[in-house]
């Protein structure tokens, strides 16, 4: 029996994430693969359904990609009954909206991180879907990323006995737009349009610290804008607004401590864009996106500080690569099966918009440490936002 396509709007399909890391490399792939795979074994198929708002641009891509259904007017494929699945893939700043379109559509909801560009907003409307009972899921891919599958391995196999401390660095050189031009949107770099690298990055390492390390306690961070002028994508000088560098330190309820760097501008001299040095009492690792290396306890050389002496111990050669064992999958391919599993009632999905508020909460206590020069307590900053939203509802009325 031939199997009904499963019917997905992707909205922003045209965008840098949506395009590429979501119709590209995940949905039409899936696609392409005669659809998403099943716990029985079969395959169901899908059908896709894109909006943007360059009908030109949007009208190209769905040609190239031979996808017969698009549109600019997202209450046209909302109204579609044949697509019961909306994805959000927007600029930050106009997801709400949208998302509250889809909630009243009654659609099974996925979207791209942050769910919303303040903590409050986050938390209603992960309030709203639960109340409307329609399914959600949030992006996050990192945790489906080879080298942080292998550091979950590592972790789930004991390797590490009690991990002490975690240090995180993110980031890359953005070029600035007038010599070369920005290999990231001009609107990242504007707070008023929703940019800034805390709001990009800290629901990720939420996300990323609370499933592999434990849950966070408070935050002290420090935000630059180092780079106070960039060149748009029209060529236009403007002001960056935003935060393109975050220093951070996250504590854990239970014991280790994070230091997370996350920058736009630094000049990379690791193996990947993105490495978590994790110590533990019986081994440390290193991971990146892809690769995880390991040096156990057992096998670690014992230094000894001489500045008078050049120092013979090629430290790199003290560590083995963690072997794959498993094949390479796009980590947001990866999630999006989960999520559609989930939808079709094949499985669990446990990244729900209740999560993508925590990415939020960690992103303004962050906010707040920088502005108060202070660590901030994650719970008594939810409580105090719970509090002024009660306060707001009582003024409302
Ligand atoms: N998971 C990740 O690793 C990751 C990485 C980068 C960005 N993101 C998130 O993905 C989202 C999109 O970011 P991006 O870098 O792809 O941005 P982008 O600017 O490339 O794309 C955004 C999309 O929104 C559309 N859009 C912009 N203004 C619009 C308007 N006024 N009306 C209708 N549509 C409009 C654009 O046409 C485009 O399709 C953001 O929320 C961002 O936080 C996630």
């Amino acid at each position: 029996m031939t199997q009904q396509p499963l019917g997905i709007i992707v909205n922003g399909a045209t965008g840098r994430m949506g395009y590429r890391q979501h119709l590209v490399r995940s949905l039409l792939a899936l696609r392409d693969e005669g659809g998403f795979p099943l716990s029985d074994g079969s395959r169901r198929p899908i059908e896709l359904y894109l909006v943007a708002r360059n009908a030109e641009k949007l009208r190209e891509v769905a040609e190239q990609h031979g996808v017969a259904k698009y549109t600019t007017d997202l209450d046209e494929a909302l109204a579609d009954p044949d697509f019961p699945i909306y994805f959000d893939a927007l600029v930050t700043q106009l997801r709400v909206p949208a998302i509250r379109k889809a909630i009243a559509a009654g659609k099974a909801i996925y979207t791209e991180k942050p769910t919303a560009e303040s903590y409050a907003e986050a938390v209603a409307l992960a309030d709203e879907a639960e109340a409307a009972g329609v399914k959600n899921g949030v992006v996050h891919d990192k945790l489906y990323l080879p080298g942080l599958l292998k550091l979950k391995r590592l972790i789930d196999s004991g390797f590490f006995g009690e991990i002490l401390s975690v240090r995180g660095e993110f980031g890359y050189w953005v070029f600035e737009g007038d010599w070369q031009p920005a290999q990231r949107p001009s609107w990242n770099y504007r707070a008023e349009d929703g940019g800034g690298i805390i709001v990009d990055m800290f629901p990720h390492w939420n996300y990323v610290i609370e499933n592999l390390f434990g849950k966070i306690s408070s935050v002290y961070t420090e935000k630059r804008t180092h780079i106070p002028t960039r060149v748009d994508e029209r060529g236009e000088p403007y002001t960056a607004t935003a935060d393109d560098a975050a220093y951070a330190i996250f504590d854990l309820d239970n014991g280790p401590i994070v230091q997370f760097n996350s920058s736009w501008t630094v000049r990379v001299n690791r193996d990947e864009l993105v490495e978590l040095h994790v110590d533990g009492t019986h081994g440390s690792a290193v991971v990146g996106l892809f690769g995880a290396k390991v040096q156990p306890r057992n096998a670690t050389p014992k230094p000894t500080w001489n500045p008078d002496l050049p120092d013979a111990n090629d430290y790199q050669s003290n560590w083995v690569e963690v072997p794959q064992n498993d094949a390479i999958e796009n980590g947001f391919k990866l999630q999006w099966v989960e999520f559609l599993r989930y939808v079709v009632g094949d499985g669990e999905h446990h990244y729900d918009f209740r999560s993508g508020a925590a990415g939020m909460l960690l992103a303004e206590a962050a906010l707040e440490s920088d502005a108060q020069g202070r660590r901030v307590s994650l719970q008594e900053f939810a409580l105090g936002n719970a509090a002024d939203r009660a306060a707001a509802q009582v003024d409302a009325r």
